[in-house]
This record gives structure tokens, sequence and C-alpha cells, in this order.
């Protein structure tokens, strides 16, 4: 089949995916620039295996880049649209770029060809414009990985000609093809992520708890895990989550909610939730350190594996302590150029995590990049590197570091045996 897709970001990029399940595919931008350095085989985002994907299909003659729309629509049997929907000051979704991308499609496609949006849009969205849902639930730093293996395919429409169409375009993926209105795979996007987001707050107010009771909350997050009811992942207790989805799509669920009437006092109280898990650690380190004290960063990334530093809680962390008069030098082995964009001339930004840590009154762990294990020296006795350790991400809760000599604090580690 012909596949085209409208918009080049995380979610446009990984429909490169559908090359592997034997379509052809022509990716369509309105940046230039971003379309000249794709042909070229040149990649605006950090994804494993994604880089690959493109080149090999290229090669074969199945991928393109263009910025010419109506050309790329000829003979598509289906277009995807991927475009940004990024958030406006009150909560709720802003929609121009999908409003500029449908329009332009329908003025160009042809009459078989079935449009389809896939970016996370308002219920009610896809009905309005009268195109298939199909939303997307892959995580940065897995996308290629999520998009060739999902957990589902969730399909938005109750028009049997597009079903088909749509089915057809997934029929090589061994997994669930749920078919359904398009306000219900709509708003089996928000409340996915909603539930996760959710999920990761409920364990860290439980954090809060082991810390004054003396658990650990890695058993107890492993115990309650094993109940398949609830399920092992999205347990891990830390500094809250971030990126350009959970803190997005909570709001805008929480905007659809209030339109409708709904007092959504569960996802109101996660994101509170999600903003103490931030000051809670703060105060951890000033209780130590005081405000003004020299701290050593590591990790500016909203998560291991990717450069992206969208609504990332590091560097939530590091605005809180600059507020009150921390001095702060950073790294990260990936996201320091994305992060000079926001944090500027404010913090120091070293070339190694052990540079970072020269001099400074305490080490913040803030992305879990698995690295950064291997750079602890064996005893915390030495000089030049920081007695104390806050571990935002319980990276190095299992390195027994206290019993090496250091002031080791991670989260909801009241008692660790
Ligand atoms: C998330 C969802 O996982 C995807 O299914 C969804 O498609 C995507 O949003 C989206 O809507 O586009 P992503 O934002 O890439 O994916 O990252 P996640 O791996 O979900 O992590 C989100 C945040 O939660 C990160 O800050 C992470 O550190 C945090 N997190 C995650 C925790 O604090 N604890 C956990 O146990 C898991």
């Amino acid at each position: 089949m012909k596949v085209v897709v409208v918009g080049t970001g995380y979610v446009g990029l990984a429909c490169v995916g559908f090359v592997t399940m034997g379509h052809e595919v022509v990716g369509v931008d309105v940046d230039a620039g971003k379309i000249e350095r794709l042909n070229h085989g040149e990649l605006p985002i950090h994804e494993p295996g994604l880089a690959e994907l493109v080149i090999d299909g290229m090669r074969e003659g199945k991928l393109r880049f263009t910025t010419n729309l109506p050309e790329a629509l000829t003979g598509a049997d289906v277009c995807f649209v991927c475009v940004g929907t990024p958030s406006l000051p009150d909560g709720s979704v802003d929609l121009q770029y999908i409003e500029a991308a449908v329009a332009s499609v329908r003025a160009a496609k042809e009459p078989q060809t079935v449009v389809v949006i896939k970016s996370t849009v308002p219920v009610g969205t896809c009905n309005r414009f009268g195109v298939v849902s199909n939303p997307e639930f892959l995580a940065e730093g897995r996308a290629v990985q999520d998009f060739l293996h999902p957990d589902r395919v969730v399909i938005g429409t109750t028009d049997p000609l597009a079903k088909e169409v749509m089915l057809a375009v997934y029929a090589s993926l061994d997994c669930p093809k749920l078919v359904m209105a398009p306000a219900s795979a709509e708003l089996t996007k928000y409340a996915a992520n909603g539930f996760l987001a959710t999920k990761i707050s409920f364990i860290n107010e439980i954090s809060a708890i082991a810390e004054k009771v003396g658990a650990d909350i890695r058993d107890v997050a492993q115990a309650i895990g094993a109940d398949p009811r609830i399920g092992p992942h999205f347990l891990r207790a830390g500094i809250g989550y971030g990126g350009s989805c959970f803190p997005k799509d909570t709001e805008a669920l929480m905007k659809i909610a209030d339109l409708n009437a709904v007092d959504f006092a569960m996802l109101k109280a996660a994101k509170v939730a999600n903003d103490r898990a931030r000051e809670r650690f703060v105060q951890k380190v000033i209780a130590t350190t005081g405000a003004q004290a020299k701290l050593a960063v590591w990790g500016l990334a909203f998560k291991a594996q990717t450069d992206d530093v969208r609504k990332s809680a590091a560097i939530d962390v590091i605005e809180l302590l600059l507020a009150r008069g921390a001095s702060i030098t950073v790294y990260d082995p990936m996201a320091t150029e994305n992060a000079k964009k926001v944090l500027g001339e404010r913090v120091r930004y070293a070339s190694t995590a052990l540079e970072a840590t020269t001099e400074a009154d305490a080490l913040l762990v803030l992305t879990e990049w698995p690295e950064f294990k291997n750079l602890i020296p064996a005893s915390g006795a030495g000089i030049g590197f920081p007695h104390h350790i806050f571990d935002g991400r319980n990276l190095f809760a299992d390195m027994h570091l206290a019993e090496k000599g250091y002031a080791y604090v991670g989260v909801g580690l009241g008692q660790t045996v």
C-alpha cells in the first residue's frame, strides 16, 4: 500500500516503520530544511534504530521525504496526520496545525485515500473533521520498537471501507486490533496516559510514607506489582513524571473533564502529587546542604535514552534549587544542548560527569542514565568527589553506597535490607 505521513516529529518519523510492514512511505513536512536533511539520512531526533530504518527504507526506494503534499498524495491509500498538538495557556489543545494539515490533505487527496489522525487530539476532533482516529502509544527512546511491536492497535472509525483499509495497513502486526468509535479511540489515548501518570503519582505518594515509616519503596512496588491486577510497570518512585506527553495529556484530560462537567479529582491530585515529588526531593537536598550550596547534577533529560528535556523533572528540580540560591553544574550524556535552550547561563555545563562533581557539596542524580553507576568511586572517603549523593531515580539504590562511606539519600528508601 502507499502510505503518506504528514509531520516528521516523533510519531511521524516512527511511521517510517510502515516500510517494514511492506508499504511504500512518503513523509511530508512544511519545513524544507528538515526534509532536505532527512533525504540525506540526517535525523532531527535521537531514537534507537530509527536512522537505520530511514537509511534502509530510502536505499530500497520504499521511503522518501518531500514538502510537496499533493504530489505525495498521488495514488495514496492512506494518509496519517502526525503534526504537533501543543498546549494553549489554559491547558486545552492547540489544534491549528491539525486544522491546517487536514485542510491541505483534503484539498489534495484522491477519493480513495483514507485520512487518519495519529496525533493526540481532544475527543470529538476526528468526528468533527470526518477522519479516522488511530492514536499512537509509543514511548520515546523506544519509538521504533513500540511502533513495530505494539500491545494493541486502536482504530476509531464507523466507516466500513476505512476500517478495511486500516486493518490492511496493520495486517502484518501480531496484536489485537481494536476497532471502535472515533471518540472511544481518542478517549483511550488520554485514559492510557492519565492512568499511567496516576500510577506514578500513587507510588510517589507511597514513597513519601515509606520514608517516614522505614519501608523500602522498591520492595513495596515489587510486591504489589506481582498482583496481575496491578502489574509491575510504572511503579518506579522518583522525582515525578515529565516529558512531552504525560504533563500535557493530563492537563488536556482535565480540560475535557471540565468541559463535560466531570470533576476529575483523582487526576488533579495526581498532578499535585507530581509537583510534590519534585519539591520533596528539593527539601531533602536543602535540609542537608543549605539553600546556597554548590551542587553537581547528573541528568537533564526527562528520562534516560533521550535528548528530550520537555517538562523534564530534572529541569524542574534545577529551577526550584536555583530559585532558592543554589549554584549548579550540570552534565547529561545527550540532553545538554537542549537543556541550554531552557537553562541558558544560569547553570554551568560540564563536559564530563566527573568534571561536574569537582568541589560540589553534593551530587544530585536526576535522570537514570545507567552509565552513571560506573562513575561512583569505590570509597566515599576519597577526595574530589561529593560525600552527599541525592538520587532522584534510585539508580544507585542497590550499590550499598552508605556502606562505602557515602551519605546516600534515594526516594522512598526508609529502610533497605
Ligand atoms: C508516554 C507513554 O508511556 C506512551 O505510551 C505514550 O504513547 C507517550 O507518552 C505519548 O503520549 O506520546 P513517554 O512520555 O515517551 O511515553 O515516556 P514514559 O516512558 O512513559 O515516561 C514518562 C515519564 O514518567 C518520565 O519522566 C519517566 O521518568 C516517568 N516515569 C515512568 C516514572 O517516574 N516512573 C515510572 O515508573 C515510569
